[in-house]
């Protein structure tokens, strides 16, 4: 460490103390500045930082702490280290408690203070190495899933936390926020790593074969059952069975998952004898259980009971400062490492400024059909998909806008905008049936009719009958 450099404010009243303090530590090779008082090492403190500050505790204007107040609030790494009156000890005890470093009593040796001040600058320095490791340790990755954001770091942990225990999680966010990934992630971290992890998709299997395909089933117990089979919590036992789009689960299923956690037992379809079974289960799902709950569709015991740990992912919107991340990720991902493929810095805005209702699936989706369209080595605004190209004041219909742009803007207008791309999407979804798109809207079709002709919009749909009492 280089001592020689350190810069050190020393704040007395007292010119005699100043100058002597300040012709000492000059001579220990300190860069030294005084100040008269509080007030004045305030003007210091305005634009120049410092190591350390030795202050005196009566002054007038601004006392010592005062200032060192001011120093906590304002100059966190600074040390202080306070002189008082050799009768005041319980000042400085009050000192020390009010986060100063330590505190010297008149009068003093020199090698007192120099040693104080050798011992503040030293733990100066270990703090800051501490925080620069702390900073190191902040992951931009972490098995796989990508992001430096301060919700995926908070993520990390989770997973970290999560995979050490055998606890039952799930797992929420929107679609392609990475939800699987985060499963397998949970699954690679824990101590059943070298056993099997095993997704299932709740929503993609026929309800009459997912009971067979979850726990297996006798030979013979239903007509093609020509053989037995061996259920997925059981290929996985030992390890990790991930059941997505847990919402999708039919309520008799529910019932018999609701069982398997309780007793940690399965039953084969046909089968007489219960198996034990020993597996963490992972479900998934971007519905709103709780909703689904209230509604009546998804058992509020099964949900208890899945809803042990959950991880909530956030959208990518949430988190744009991880576009430009993921988006360099999924590029060297797509092409191979000797062909340069960069992002002109205005295609990198869109992807920055646009809503991504698909998150980083359609993130890397984007990515990886841009990088087709590409011509010299770099992905222009112009290689990007139509949806990220229109305008960010006309594009919000769905997700909303993300912030009012710095401008302002025509209330009126924008909402003229989407008001037309849904009557246009309306009319589109049914074919041109101005009727039904004024159903779809749950709109007059007199309304209809006088929003298309506003937007100058005419359908070439079938001409529907004018119903009667509508007829203007
Ligand atoms: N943080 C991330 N870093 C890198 N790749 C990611 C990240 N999150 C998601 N992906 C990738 O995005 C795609 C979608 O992720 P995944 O299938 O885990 O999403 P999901 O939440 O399960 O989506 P869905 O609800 O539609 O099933 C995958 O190809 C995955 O590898
Ligand atoms: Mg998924």
């Amino acid at each position: 460490m280089d001592e020689k450099k350190h810069s050190i404010l020393i704040v007395d009243d007292e010119e005699s103390m100043r100058e002597f303090l300040s012709i000492m530590l000059h001579r220990e090779g300190y860069q030294v500045t005084t100040a008269e008082d509080g007030a004045q090492a305030l003007i210091c403190l305005n634009g120049n930082s410092y190591d350390l500050i030795i202050s005196d505790v009566k002054m007038p204007r601004l006392n010592g702490f005062q200032l060192l107040a001011h120093v906590r609030q304002h100059c966190p790494e600074t040390m202080m280290i306070m002189i008082t009156a050799f009768s005041t000890t319980e000042e400085a005890v009050d000192a020390m408690k009010r986060g100063a470093y330590d505190y010297i009593t008149k009068p003093f040796k020199n090698e007192e203070i120099r040693l104080i001040v050798k011992n503040a600058l030293e733990r100066k320095a270990l703090r800051q190495e501490s925080l620069q490791k702390k900073e190191a340790v902040r992951r931009s990755s972490y098995a796989c899933i990508i992001g430096r954001s301060a919700a995926m770091q908070k993520l990390y942990d989770m997973i970290g936390r999560v995979a050490a225990t055998k606890a039952t999680v799930l797992v929420t966010g929107e679609s392609g926020t990475g939800k699987e990934l985060v499963a397998k992630a949970i699954h690679a971290n824990s101590g059943q790593k070298d056993s099997p992890f095993v997704a299932i998709n709740c929503g993609a299997i026929p309800e009459n074969l997912l009971e067979s395909e979850l726990f297996g089933h006798e030979k013979g117990s239903f007509t093609g059952a020509t053989h037995a089979k061996t259920g997925l919590f059981e290929a996985a036992n030992g390890g990790t069975i991930f059941l997505d789009e847990i919402g999708e689960l039919p309520a008799m299923m529910q019932v018999k998952l609701l069982r398997v956690l309780q007793e940690r037992e399965i039953r084969k379809v046909g089968g007489t004898r219960d198996i034990p079974v020993d597996v963490r289960l992972i479900t998934a799902t971007n519905k709103e259980l709780e909703e689904e709950v209230a509604e009546g569709r998804f058992r509020e015991d099964l949900f208890y009971r899945v809803n042990v740990i959950r991880l909530d992912l956030p959208p990518l919107r949430a988190r744009k400062d991880d576009i430009p991340l993921l988006a360099e990720h999924f590029i060297k991902k797509i092409v191979p490492p000797e062909t340069a493929l960069t992002l002109s810095d205005r295609a990198l805005k869109r992807l920055v400024e646009y809503h991504w209702p698909g998150n980083i699936r359609e993130l890397e989706n984007v990515i990886e059909r841009s990088a087709i369209f590409v011509s010299a080595g770099e992905i222009r605004e112009e290689d990007l998909p139509p949806q990220l190209l229109r305008s960010r004041t006309d594009g919000g219909a769905k997700g909303g806008m993300e912030e009012l742009p710095a401008a302002g803007l025509d209330l009126d207008g924008y909402l003229g905008n989407i008001e037309k791309e849904i009557l246009l999407k309306a009319l589109d979804r049914t074919n041109g049936v101005r009727k039904k798109a004024a159903e779809l809207l749950n709109i007059s079709f007199r309304s209809m009719r006088y929003r298309l002709a506003k937007y100058g919009i005419d359908p070439d749909g079938d001409e529907e009958e004018l119903p009667s009492d509508l007829a203007v």
